[in-house]
């Protein structure tokens, strides 16, 4: 069977992480509109600007990836999940560490959001491990076993309770590539083009290796958002793909 996202050029998995300023965020989505495919608004975006900036991403013709990392009893998440479906989010996020129970309470409430407004369910990602973690800030939480081990037990996690995938490094990319089959949604932060600065990131490759590990989408944010200019440098990393 071949791998769905296949029938996507690897330049329209590309998701471009918008954790700027609004100014400097809208600016970027108008100039990048048509030629990106994905744009993913945080905390940062969404605590100041809301919905309305889903529904203005959306409008300019956007995938929109609204990463929140829920995290909290499944009755919240469920809630969560479900407000973020309504608001038109075609991806969301929730801590793999919250458990299956509370995983599974997000699918439910993206299944209903998008059912209340006659959309197509929201892919549900669980957060293994951050990227920007390494084995000292993972033992520190009180997890003795190595990393790849943890990333791979929470991505058991979010196959038990029916989530479209995870969210983990592109180092860890082929290991659960190989374990979650191919049609698993594995989107990869962590993603440097050779000479970016890595910022807090640790867990790190560029685009292509990151693709060719195994992941089904990428994130990327500063290279381009902190780029002199951020439509070249998405446009070259677009270049490298293909
Ligand atoms: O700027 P940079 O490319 O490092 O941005 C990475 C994005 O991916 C950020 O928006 C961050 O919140 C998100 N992310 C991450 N690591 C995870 C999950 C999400 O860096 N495990």
């Amino acid at each position: 069977m071949l791998n769905h996202f296949n029938e996507e050029s690897r330049k329209d998995r590309v998701i471009v992480a918008l954790d700027c300023e609004a100014d400097k965020a809208i600016a970027i989505a108008y100039e990048l509109a048509g030629v990106a495919s994905w744009v993913k608004i945080g905390m940062t975006l969404y605590y100041a600007y809301g919905t309305d900036l889903i529904k203005m991403l959306k409008q300019r013709g956007y995938k929109v990836f609204l990463d929140l990392k829920f995290h909290d009893i499944p009755h919240q998440v469920e809630g969560a999940a479900r407000s973020a479906a309504e608001s038109g989010a075609d991806m969301l996020t929730m801590h793999t560490s919250g458990g299956v129970p509370m995983m599974e309470a997000a699918q439910r409430g993206a299944i209903a959001g998008a059912s209340n407004i006659g959309s197509s369910v929201p892919v549900t990602l669980g957060i293994t491990v951050l990227t920007s973690m390494d084995e000292t800030t993972l033992n520190q939480c009180g997890v003795a076993r190595p990393m790849q081990d943890q990333v791979l037990a929470l991505a058991d996690l979010a196959v038990d309770a029916g989530i479209s995938g995870v969210v983990a490094s592109p180092i860890e990319a082929a290991a659960l590539r190989a374990k979650m089959g191919e049609n698993a949604y594995i989107v990869c932060p962590g993603v440097r083009p050779a000479g970016s600065a890595l910022g807090d990131q640790s867990r790190v490759a560029t685009p292509s290796q990151a693709f060719d590990n195994g992941a089904s989408h990428i994130v990327i944010g500063r290279p381009i958002t902190d780029a002199d200019d951020p439509i070249a440098a998405f446009c070259r990393i677009a270049e490298e793909l293909n």
